[in-house]
């Protein structure tokens, strides 16, 4: 089925458009390969369509969206219960408009490293997925529109239970599974939609139907840390062995401390292991750290509605989201072989200073700050001045300094794929690539 419109979503008409978009054809004339993250054209609309964006488009309609985005920015920001951010419909539909993609969008990268080194789309026909929190549907339509834009159609069925506490979240959730599904026919087979409403807590279920993939987007920000014992017990109960759970949280310095102490307990049984985004077991190096937390500033291609928000609020999330996550398996401790010890992710930008670039690099255990110097054109070094935060990298030779490792003209410094790890990555997850 063609989309006959021939409006933008991706611009929101801020640019001509020459034809009418097919629902297939989501690269754009104005999308640069710069910015690999993006909804389909099919997404966006759907959730265009949700929040009331639909033609004739209307100045009062977008007030509204960008209204509401504001009062759920105040709601989370001034510590009130964010029930409240839910219970208003007009509030749901500038979540759908505004928030639900900034999340969505942030599961693209994580899915991605976890597929080139450890397959969890591919693993079997059927796959088990369960949405903790699941708000308005947002991480199961960013799993349906990340399986659709990677072709998985003909090798995955998902059967998907979702619950959340709000009802309201929940009708919507369900809402936009279907429209996604009947939109979308290239995204893979739902064979099975589960919504609940309800507690997490009380998610009762027994281990025999236990799940492949479990996730959590911006719920465990929300829950008392006198809560994470029991949550993770639960996960740990629901996940299959060897089934991948994964933890989206919004980026923030304190959410990132909950994160950590949430973290301590998911993995304080031994039988989970994390998988990113530290490379090497450990206590995290930024415990502790006062100006510093481990996140991602993912750059993206926002959908033209997300922008025309940004600009009535003086929001920035057109120019990327922030997110702190991890990525956790069930299953035996994955071998650590020596050369994992040259394998770090980037945790900061690339600091430019006059005749010098300086980054961060973390491996779970150890961070530490990278620097080299302008004169030096090493081939083997190149990719130190495009890296990006959340990039895993593989670095050899750094000279120890005086509160640095310098990267000189013999050290390797060279961005990860998984052609290139062999023994490392994909070894410590004992899976061939
Ligand atoms: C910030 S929203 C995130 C929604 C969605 N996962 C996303 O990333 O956009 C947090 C969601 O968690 C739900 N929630 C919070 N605590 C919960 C609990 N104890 N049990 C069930 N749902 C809960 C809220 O109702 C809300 O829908």
């Amino acid at each position: 089925m063609a989309i006959t419109s021939c409006v933008c979503y991706r611009c929101a008409g801020t640019q001509p458009q020459k034809t009418a978009l097919h629902r297939t054809d989501f690269r754009h004339d104005h999308m640069t390969p710069a910015t690999p993250y993006a909804l389909s054209p099919a997404f966006e609309q759907i959730l265009a369509r949700q929040c009331g964006w639909v033609e004739p488009f209307s100045g009062p309609v977008l007030a509204r969206l960008a209204a509401g985005v504001k009062k759920i920015a105040d709601i989370y920001t001034g510590g009130r219960e964010p029930c409240a951010a839910f219970a208003d419909p007009a509030l749901r539909a500038s979540y759908a408009a505004y928030y639900l993609p900034c999340n969505a969008v942030k599961l693209f990268p994580v899915l991605r490293e976890l597929e080139r080194c450890r397959s969890v789309l591919g693993r079997g026909p059927r796959l088990r997925v369960l949405d903790l929190g699941c708000g308005p549907g947002t991480l199961i339509a960013g799993l349906l529109d990340f399986c659709m834009q990677h072709g998985k159609k003909a090798a995955l069925e998902l059967d998907i239970t979702a619950i959340d506490r709000d009802g309201g979240n929940c009708s919507s959730a369900r809402e936009l599974i279907q429209a996604y599904c009947a939109a979308a026919p290239e995204a893979p087979a739902v064979t099975a939609v589960h919504i609940l409403t309800g507690d997490v807590h009380r998610l009762a279920m027994s281990a025999e139907s236990g799940f492949d993939l479990i996730m959590a987007g911006n719920l465990v920000n929300e829950l008392s840390a006198d809560r994470h014992a029991a949550i993770s017990r639960r996960i740990r109960a629901l996940l299959k062995p060897d089934g991948i759970v994964i933890i989206l949280d919004p980026g923030t310095h304190q959410s990132f401390k909950n994160l950590l102490q949430f973290r301590q307990e998911l993995l304080g049984a031994q039988e989970i292991h994390l998988l990113a985004p530290c490379l090497q077991p450990g206590s995290c190096p930024l415990q502790h750290c006062p100006d510093a937390w481990c996140h991602e500033k993912l750059c993206w291609s926002p959908p033209g509605l997300v922008r025309l928000i940004d600009e009535r609020t003086g929001f920035t999330k057109h120019k990327g989201v922030k997110f702190s996550y991890l990525v956790a398996t069930r299953g035996a401790s994955p071998a650590r072989p020596c050369e994992g010890d040259k394998l770090w992710r980037v945790v900061s930008y690339v600091i430019r200073n006059k005749g010098e670039e300086r980054l961060y690099v973390c491996n779970g255990r150890e961070r530490r700050l990278l620097r080299r110097l302008a004169r030096i054109t090493s081939a083997a070094s190149a990719d130190f001045s495009v890296s990006e935060r959340g990039d895993s990298v593989t670095v050899t030779g750094a000279e120890p300094r005086n509160g640095f490792f310098d990267i000189g003209p013999d050290a390797v410094f060279r961005k990860s794929s998984c052609q290139a790890l062999p023994g490392t990555l994909a070894a410590h997850l004992n899976q061939p690539c």
